[in-house]
C-alpha cells in the first residue's frame, strides 16, 4: 500500500546542503506494524513528513494505494491526506482550549459530520482507548498518557488506512509508553497498518518489523 523508490530529500542551509533522505526504498503492506528506528537527525521526521504527504521529496517515487503522489492532482492529494493517514505526534498536538471529545470532533466536522454525530463518534472512540469518563476534560486536566490516547482516538476518527506515529512515547515515562504501545498493538491486531518512528530500541522491538535509518539511509534490521 506504500511504496517508496529512491526517495531523496536535501535541505539547503546557506552554503551547506544536508542530505536528510538518501535514496530510500521502503515498502509497507496493509496491516503491517513496522518501526523505523534511528538517532536524532537521521531523517526520521523528514521521512514521516513525506509519507504523510506533508512534504515532497526532491526525487524518487512515492506510490500510495496505486497513486503516484508526484503526479496526483490537488484533489487526489487532499483525499489521500484526509482519508488514508492518521497522525500521532510526540507532543500530542491537542488543541488546549478544547475538551477531549471536542479535539476528536475537529477532523470529523471538517469532513462534514454534524455536531451530534461527531460527538457520538468521539465518545465511542474515547471509550475504545480507555478514556470513558474523561470526555469533558481539557488536555491540561489529563495525564500525558491520557492525552496521547486522545490523540490516538483523534487519529482513528477518520478511519485511516495508515497510522503514522512520530515518537509517540517520546514524552512519556516507561510504564505509560508501554500502555500506549499496547494500544497501538491492539489496533494492529485488528488490522490497522502502523508505522512507528522512534529512537527507543525497546519501543521499536514491539513492532513486527524494524528498519533502521542512519544519515538518511534506510537499512533492514540486521
Ligand atoms: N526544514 C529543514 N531545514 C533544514 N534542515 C532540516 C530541515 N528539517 C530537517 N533538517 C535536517 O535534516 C536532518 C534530518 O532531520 P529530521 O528532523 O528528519 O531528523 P530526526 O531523525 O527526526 O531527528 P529527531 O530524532 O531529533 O527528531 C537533520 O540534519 C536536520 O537538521
Ligand atoms: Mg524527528
Amino acid at each position: 500500500m506504500i511504496k517508496l523508490e529512491k526517495i531523496t530529500k536535501t535541505f539547503k542551509m546557506g552554503d551547506e546542503t544536508i542530505k536528510a533522505l538518501d535514496n530510500i526504498d521502503f515498502v509497507v503492506e496493509k496491516s503491517e506494524f513496522v518501526s523505523i528506528i534511528g538517532p536524532s537527525g537521521s531523517g526520521k521526521s523528514t521521512l514521516m513528513n513525506i509519507l504523510g504527504l506533508l512534504d515532497i521529496p526532491d526525487s524518487g517515487k512515492y506510490i500510495l494505494d496505486d497513486i503516484e503522489v508526484s503526479t496526483a492532482t490537488e484533489n487526489q492529494l487532499a483525499n489521500l491526506r484526509n482519508n488514508k493517514i492518521g497522525f500521532i505526534f510526540q507532543n500530542f498536538n491537542l488543541l488546549p482550549k478544547l475538551k477531549a471529545f471536542e479535539n476528536i470532533q475537529v477532523p470529523l466536522i471538517y469532513k462534514g459530520y454534524t455536531n451530534e454525530d461527531s460527538k457520538q463518534i468521539a465518545y465511542e472512540l474515547l471509550k475504545q482507548v480507555g478514556l470513558k469518563g474523561r470526555e469533558e476534560h481539557l488536555p491540561m486536566q489529563l495525564s500525558g498518557g491520557q492525552q496521547q490516547r486522545v490523540a490516538i482516538a483523534r487519529a482513528l476518527s477518520c478511519k485511516p488506512e495508515i497510522i503514522l506515529a512520530d515518537e509517540p512515547t517520546g514524552a512519556l515515562d516507561s510504564k505509560t509508553s508501554e500502555e500506549i504501545i499496547n494500544q497501538l498493538e491492539a489496533l494492529n491486531n485488528k488490522g490497522q497498518t502502523i508505522i512507528l518512528i522512534t529512537h527507543d530500541e525497546k519501543v521499536a522491538r514491539r513492532a513486527k518489523r524494524i528498519v533502521k535509518i542512519s544519515d538518511g539511509k534506510l537499512y533492514k534490521e540486521a
